[in-house]
């Protein structure tokens, strides 16, 4: 008999019909009531097997974490707390699990921290089931959002020789030995003798290479892996995640603020929409959680209301300027509350954001024409001289989830400001080409993976929402 997903028999209201299940066991009760969780959904399914059917060795071996293949018939619950339950006929173990040893026991809760230390079996705990379960609807809405709407998945290069943000946080790719490289005259290391001929990186953004298709297929983006050495030791920065980057010819950076908005809302209600159990269990986690909290620190809203709001919103846009006035006509600059300086000119911190969103517009925010010398090169220069078409989105406890511009299209203002922040422009011909070959207004940009799985799952670390962080000291697994 094949295998059928407990998700399936639980959906069903099905009964008396035979099954084969298998899964991991979760708890055992009375020698008798076995929860069997095979990952398909949060809930487990009750075996029940007859009392004394099963012989000494088996009941020994029905620990927590043993794995099991049970084959039985499905039946109308007897008990309370669910429909329905399978009567087991025949029990095979598949592979045991010394209790002594597996750290996953019901008894003793384990905190995240130390979850995140055995990160290789945290995907069998209720919290992470829920949390990866979600992470993949997302993913996978990302891609039906944009394939709905006609855009091309464009997989851009992981192993690149150049700096997309210009930031200069890039983590080296080489063969070179490294006790003895080889050196040109002036002492500095010959990259001609490397892998690639050059020195090379992982990426940052796929961006540049992302606007090279939108050149040609109008509407393309790039969901990959991307990598940062900055060394930011917080809970929202990964050295390594993943982005999700749309770029679109035609769009400004209105067009480009209505495609973000659409997107995040399209992507939360399918989480909504697909994932409700794993949701409402981590609101419940979440609400737990916020208990332990000082009465003034705790949410106004539920994850799932949370949401909702969102969804039924639409988010606040406000113009940088506006945005550092905001601040300095607020109670808390006021009462000298902020520990960093506010005045035009600022790349805003995370009390800032967090001040503008959470406090005072108590939405997500998208914040936009920032000052060039904060961005990166390759965003549109404003006609005032001092601004750019950028634009930021701002979420509630997360800060900045979204990055993007309207790109300069005209070559001799990018050429001008790449010489500017020494963004080398020889080595960079490839991408003054989409300008010189039928340039177009463009814009796009880019939504950090991670930052959108926090905010909808609720976590309050991005160590918890990413498989198997890479962050400063840390590449275990
Ligand atoms: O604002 P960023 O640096 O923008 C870009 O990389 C542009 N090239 C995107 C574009 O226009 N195509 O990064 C975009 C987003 C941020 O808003 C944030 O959500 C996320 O990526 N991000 C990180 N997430 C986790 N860990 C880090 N270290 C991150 N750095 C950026
Ligand atoms: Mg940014």
């Amino acid at each position: 008999m094949s295998r059928t997903r407990i998700k399936d028999i639980l959906l069903s209201d099905k009964t008396d019909y035979p099954v084969n299940i298998k899964g991991w066991v979760r708890s055992f009760r009375n020698n008798q009531f076995i929860a069997l969780n095979d990952g398909s959904c949060m809930s487990n399914l009750q075996a029940v097997a007859e009392l004394n059917s099963l012989d000494e060795e088996t009941l020994k071996k029905i620990t927590t974490g043993a794995s099991l293949s049970i084959d039985g018939t499905v039946i109308a619950s007897q008990g309370k707390g669910q429909k329905v339950e399978v009567k087991v006929e025949k029990l095979t173990i598949l592979g045991e699990c010394d209790t002594e040893q597996y750290p996953l026991q019901l008894k003793n809760r384990p905190s995240l921290e130390y979850l995140r230390e055995i990160a290789h079996l945290r995907f069998r705990t209720n919290t992470f089931g829920a949390v990866f379960r979600v992470r993949h609807a997302l993913a996978y809405a990302i891609h039906k959002f944009y394939n709905d709407r006609g855009f091309v998945y464009l997989h851009t290069p992981i192993v690149t020789a150049s700096d997309a943000e210009g930031a200069g946080e890039m983590f080296r790719v080489t063969t070179l030995p490294f006790d003895n490289p080889p050196r040109n005259e002036d002492g500095s290391i010959d990259f001609k003798e490397d892998f690639f001929g050059k020195s090379t990186n992982l990426t940052v953004s796929g961006q540049l290479e992302a606007e090279l298709g939108a050149m040609a297929f109008s509407e393309v983006y790039t969901f990959g892996p991307t990598f940062r050495a900055e060394n930011s030791n917080t809970a929202r920065h990964l050295a390594e995640f993943w982005m999700i980057e749309p770029e679109v010819a035609f769009n400004d950076l209105t067009d480009n603020m209505d495609l973000a908005e659409d997107f995040i809302k399209y992507i939360i209600k399918h989480a909504l929409d697909s994932n409700r159990e794993d949701l409402e269990f981590l609101a419940q986690r979440l609400a737990d959680e916020e208990k332990q909290k000082p009465q003034n620190e705790r949410s106004e809203m539920g994850l799932i209301e949370k949401l909702e709001f969102v969804l039924n919103n639409q988010f606040e846009r406000i113009t940088y300027t506006q945005a550092i006035d905001v601040l300095l006509d607020s109670p808390a600059y006021k009462k000298k509350k902020f520990q960093y300086e506010v005045k035009w000119g600022i790349d805003m911190q995370s009390e800032h954001e967090r001040y503008l969103v959470e406090k005072h517009f108590k939405k997500p925010v998208i914040v936009t024409d920032y000052p060039k010398d904060i961005k990166a090169f390759y965003m549109r220069q404003n006609d005032d001289g001092k601004t750019v078409a950028a634009m930021d989105i701002l979420a509630p406890g997360i800060g900045e989830i979204v990055g993007g511009s309207q790109r300069e299209e005209r070559l001799d203002k990018l050429t001008q400001r790449m010489e500017e922040m020494h963004v080398p422009v020889e080595e960079m011909q490839w991408y003054l080409d989409t300008r010189r070959f039928g340039t177009v207004p463009h814009a796009g940009f880019g939504l950090g993976f991670e930052r959108i799985v926090l905010f909808v799952t609720g976590m309050t670390n991005i160590r918890d929402v990413i498989p198997f962080p890479r962050t400063p000291k840390n590449a275990e697994f």
